[in-house]
C-alpha cells in the first residue's frame, strides 16, 4: 500500500472526463484533471500542492529552456480485479528520478514528495485510469529548473510536477527499425543512463532522418565504432538468439529500463538463460541469416513489450520471424500485464495498491 499524505488539494470545478474517449486513447495527448507541484528554493522543497491541470506561465529566461536542466520519469497505475487503483514498481522510478537528479545537477526529490504526492495524485484522479484492457494511466513526474537567468551554472530554483494521463499502446503495431550508424544517441561519460530531456531531443533528428526513409525508430549503435547495440529510440532491446534471451547492459550510455528489470527478472525466473552482454550489430545480422534469432523487442514503460518486425542494416532488410511465432515475449508481455492487473500474484513486491 502507498501512503498519500495529504497535501493540499484544490479540485477542479467541472471534471473533463466525460469529453474523453476511453476506448481510442493516442498515447499522451488526454491529460487528467489534476497535477501536483512543488517548488525548490533557498535549498528546500516547499508549497507542494494538488491543483487542476493548467498552464503555468514563467519568464523568457527561464533556466530549463536554455540550458536543458529539465529531467523526467514514466510510470502507470492500472486497475486490479477488484478495481482498485495499483501502481507498477514506483519506487524503481523514485530512485532512477534521483540518479537522474544528482548527474544534471539537480536538486533530489524527498521520497515523501514524489511517492506519496504521486498516490495521493492516483487517488484523485482514480476514475481516469483506463478500464480497457491494454490501456492505462500513464504517470509523468518531472523537474525543470526555474531560474530566472542565464548564466551558465545550475539553478537554485526548480518546480517538481506529477501530471497523469489516460494512455493506450505507444506503438500499435511492429515496429521497423534500422541501425544507426551515423548519429549517437549517447557516449562514455556522458548522460545515456539519465532520464534527461536533453537525450530524447539530441534523439529526434536522427529518429526524423530514419522515419523519412520510412522506419518506426532507430537502433543506437555505440558512439566510438557503430559496433554494439545500445536501445531504440524510448525501449530498451532485447533478441532471443539460440534460446538465451540477450540485452546490451545497462551503463553509462543506456537507460537502465524498469520494464527491461521486470523482463530480465522473469525470463530468469522461469529458468530461461539471460545475457547481459555486449551484442553487436555483427552478431545480431549473423543470427537472423542463419535462423537462430527467433525474437527481436523493444521494452519500456510507454511502450511495453513492443516487437520489431524488421531490422535494416546498411541498405539490407531483415524481415524478422512472425510475431505470433514468438512465444518468450508474448508469454512475457502477458505475464507482467496479468501481474499489474492482479490477475497473477505479485510474488516480487512490485505492484503498490493506492
Ligand atoms: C517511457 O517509457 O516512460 C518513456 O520514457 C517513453 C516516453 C519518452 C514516451
Amino acid at each position: 500500500m502507498l501512503e498519500t499524505l495529504n497535501f493540499e488539494v484544490e479540485k477542479i470545478v467541472k471534471s473533463k472526463i466525460e469529453e474523453v474517449d476511453f476506448t481510442n486513447l493516442p498515447f499522451g495527448k488526454v491529460f487528467s484533471d489534476h497535477m501536483l507541484v512543488a517548488e525548490y528554493s533557498d535549498g528546500e522543497w516547499k508549497n507542494v500542492k494538488i491543483g487542476p491541470y493548467q498552464p503555468i506561465s514563467f519568464e523568457p529566461s527561464l533556466a530549463a529552456l536554455h540550458y536543458g536542466q529539465a529531467i523526467f520519469e514514466g510510470l502507470k497505475a492500472y486497475r486490479n480485479q477488484q478495481g482498485e487503483p495499483v501502481v507498477f514498481r514506483p519506487e524503481a522510478n523514485f530512485e532512477r528520478f534521483n540518479i537522474s537528479a544528482k548527474r544534471m545537477c539537480m536538486p533530489e526529490v524527498p521520497e515523501e514528495i514524489f511517492m506519496k504526492g504521486l498516490a495521493q495524485l492516483i487517488d484523485v484522479d482514480k476514475n481516469w485510469i483506463p478500464k480497457e484492457e491494454g490501456f492505462a494511466l500513464y504517470i509523468r513526474p518531472f523537474m525543470f529548473a526555474t531560474d530566472e537567468f542565464i548564466g551558465v551554472r545550475p539553478s537554485q530554483t526548480y518546480k517538481f510536477i506529477i501530471f497523469t494521463c489516460p494512455v493506450g499502446a505507444y506503438y500499435s503495431q511492429p515496429v521497423k527499425v534500422k541501425f544507426e550508424t551515423e548519429y549517437s544517441r549517447s557516449c562514455e561519460g556522458g548522460i545515456g543512463f539519465a532520464k534527461a530531456a536533453a537525450n530524447y531531443g539530441a534523439s529526434m533528428y536522427p529518429t526524423q532522418l530514419a522515419q523519412q526513409q520510412g522506419f518506426d525508430q532507430v537502433i543506437w549503435t555505440d558512439a566510438s565504432e557503430h559496433e554494439y547495440i545500445e536501445e531504440s529510440g524510448v525501449m530498451n532491446v532485447m533478441f532471443v538468439i539460440d534460446g538465451v534471451l540477450v540485452t546490451p547492459p545497462a551503463k553509462d550510455t543506456i537507460l537502465k529500463g524498469i520494464t527491461r528489470d521486470s523482463v530480465l527478472t522473469v525470463a530468469r525466473d522461469w529458468g530461461m538463460n539471460v545475457e547481459e552482454r555486449k551484442v553487436s550489430v555483427a552478431e545480431v545480422i549473423k543470427a537472423i541469416e542463419e535462423n537462430r534469432l527467433t525474437e527481436a523487442f523493444g521494452v519500456g514503460t510507454a511502450a511495453v513489450v513492443s516487437q520489431i518486425a524488421e531490422i535494416t542494416y546498411k541498405d539490407k532488410k531483415y524481415i524478422l520471424p512472425e510475431v505470433a511465432g514468438r512465444d518468450f515475449s508474448n508469454k512475457v508481455y502477458r505475464e507482467l500485464d496479468d501481474i499489474k492487473t492482479g490477475k497473477k500474484a505479485d510474488t516480487r513486491g512490485w505492484v503498490f495498491k493506492v
